[in-house]
């Protein structure tokens, strides 16, 4: 019979055993060694370290995180998982004041720990591709802030709009999805450590001043909820599936743009790859992946969710497997990021069809409706009059809808004129090119209230870094 087949990847390895969680909570590393070294620097400003324990352990905290970052780190699967891995080690390196490092302190608090560090370091690397995509789509519609293209209900030939307010259309979207990683990790952004494993301890410690030193916004109110709650990752895992659900909708957009039917888009590289069978394709596999990876991403929220429903507090085992779900959602995500980036500025518009669409008599309807609105009369008698010209099996000309409804054939020539009918468009928000300039122009606020965000990230994940080198006390 055949070998049985080997695990993925992702799957923990046998050696680990059935308890362990060490192939996954080994990306936690730096984050969990950040926070012993403001937690032993806690316990010496409360004097339940000596200073010189302190030096020793900080020292010896240090060393193991350029260990971990040079991949020289003796990893040991028996180990369980990384805190009892780091601390074990640091034991081995300087001695039995190793023993002090987990005064008043639980894994529980400390895991907890360790994934608010994580999740801002990874809302941080997604708020930066976030921002390119943001930046991609705003660029291309400035481009094409003029160029009118159908807009589409139900998939079928609606009203004028332009290539640039469809662009902007998506970039708002995206714009969402950065404002609630903002909240998610505002949110997320308060120390569990002093909750020890539930109930906080008898010693006296400050966990206030853990969490400044961490960069956190305060500390924890209640020690049961601090080690139990898991609501950061959850609303991670629901912002990154709205984000994943709002790139797939742009990969099924430029699927259908880049068919022969549409014709919108040139079928270019920048799309995808050819077919190993049919010597004519070229696939826009880029865009099918922007669809396709969004199915695995929510499976990760429902994962999670699935695992917290029905928890008792505080601590239960099964919270180890929140971890897995959140890693491949942000590593799926991270990938998607780019390549809609990259598909974005690779768009090849292709003006001659989008022309030969936008100038489809079907999209004016409304417009000439509401001429005769303009002209006093009442919207639902234009809509009937607009209607009945337009009712299949008859294709309105100039000519047949000038006589049906009255207008001259100047008039009528300026009603299916898409550029006029761009510009009639300037309500508020609307395609007009002179509302389309006003988008950009929010649009660029928000990009720059985006990048303000991502330098307070910057800001926190470089106290992590400084907690990790040897150039400070
Ligand atoms: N590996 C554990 C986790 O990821 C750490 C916490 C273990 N706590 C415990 N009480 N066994 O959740």
């Amino acid at each position: 019979m055949s070998e049985p087949l080997a695990p993925p990847p992702y799957v923990r390895a046998p050696s680990v055993g059935f308890l362990g969680s060490l192939p996954v909570d080994r990306v936690l590393a730096r984050y969990d060694l950040a926070g012993s070294v403001a937690h032993v620097e806690m316990l010496g400003r409360a004097g339940l370290l000596a200073p010189a324990e302190v030096g020793a352990l900080v020292a010896g905290l240090r060393r193991l995180g350029r260990e971990v970052a040079a991949g020289t780190f003796p990893w040991r699967d028996e180990l369980e998982d990384v805190h009892t891995n780091l601390e074990s080690r640091l034991t081995e390196l300087v001695g039995p004041v190793g023993g002090k490092l987990h005064t008043a302190r639980s894994r529980n608090d400390q895991v907890a720990l360790d994934e608010r560090l994580y999740l801002r370091a990874a809302v941080r690397d997604l708020a930066r591709r976030l921002l390119d995509l943001g930046s991609a789509l705003l660029a291309r519609a400035r481009e094409e802030r003029s160029t009118p293209m159908p807009g589409y209900t139900h998939v079928q030939r609606a009203q004028p709009v332009s290539v640039g307010h469809w662009l902007l259309a998506h970039f708002w979207r995206f714009e969402r999805d950065l404002d609630r990683l903002r909240a998610t990790a505002a949110r997320a952004n308060v120390s569990p450590l002093g909750a020890g494993a539930l109930a906080g301890s008898t010693l006296p410690v400050d966990p206030r001043s853990v969490a400044e030193r961490l960069g956190f916004d305060r500390a924890f109110h209640n020690s049961m909820d601090a080690v139990s709650d898991r609501d950061y990752f959850a609303e991670l895992l629901f912002d990154l599936s709205l984000l994943a659900v709002h790139a797939s909708a742009l990969g099924e957009e430029v699927v259908l743009f880049a068919t022969k039917e549409f014709g919108f888009l040139e079928r270019t590289a920048a799309l995808g790859s050819g077919s190993s069978l049919m010597p004519q394709k070229r696939n826009p596999d880029v865009a099918e992946l922007l669809r396709g990876k969004t199915g695995r991403v929510i499976g990760d929220l429902v994962a999670l969710l699935t695992t917290l429903k029905g928890l008792p507090l505080t601590y239960d085992r099964d919270l180890q497997e929140d971890k897995w779900p959140v890693l491949d959602a942000v590593a799926t995500l991270t990938g998607v990021l780019d390549a809609a980036a990259e598909l974005v500025r690779g768009l090849a518009f292709v003006p001659e069809r989008l022309g030969a669409a936008a100038c489809d008599p079907e999209l004016f309807a409304t417009d000439l409706a509401e001429m005769l609105v303009a002209r006093g009369m009442p919207f639902r008698s234009a809509h009937a009059a607009v209607g009945s010209v337009y009712s299949p099996p008859s294709r309105p000309t100039g000519e047949t809808l000038g006589a049906a409804l009255g207008l001259s054939v100047e008039v009528i020539a300026e009603g299916l004129d898409p550029a006029h009918a761009l510009a009639r468009r300037a309500s508020a928000g609307g395609p007009a090119p002179i509302e389309v300039a006003r988008q950009i122009t929010a649009a660029e606020a928000s990009l720059a209230a985006g990048r303000d965000f991502l330098s307070s990230l910057d800001r926190q994940a470089e106290l992590i870094e400084e907690l990790l080198s040897e150039e400070q006390r």
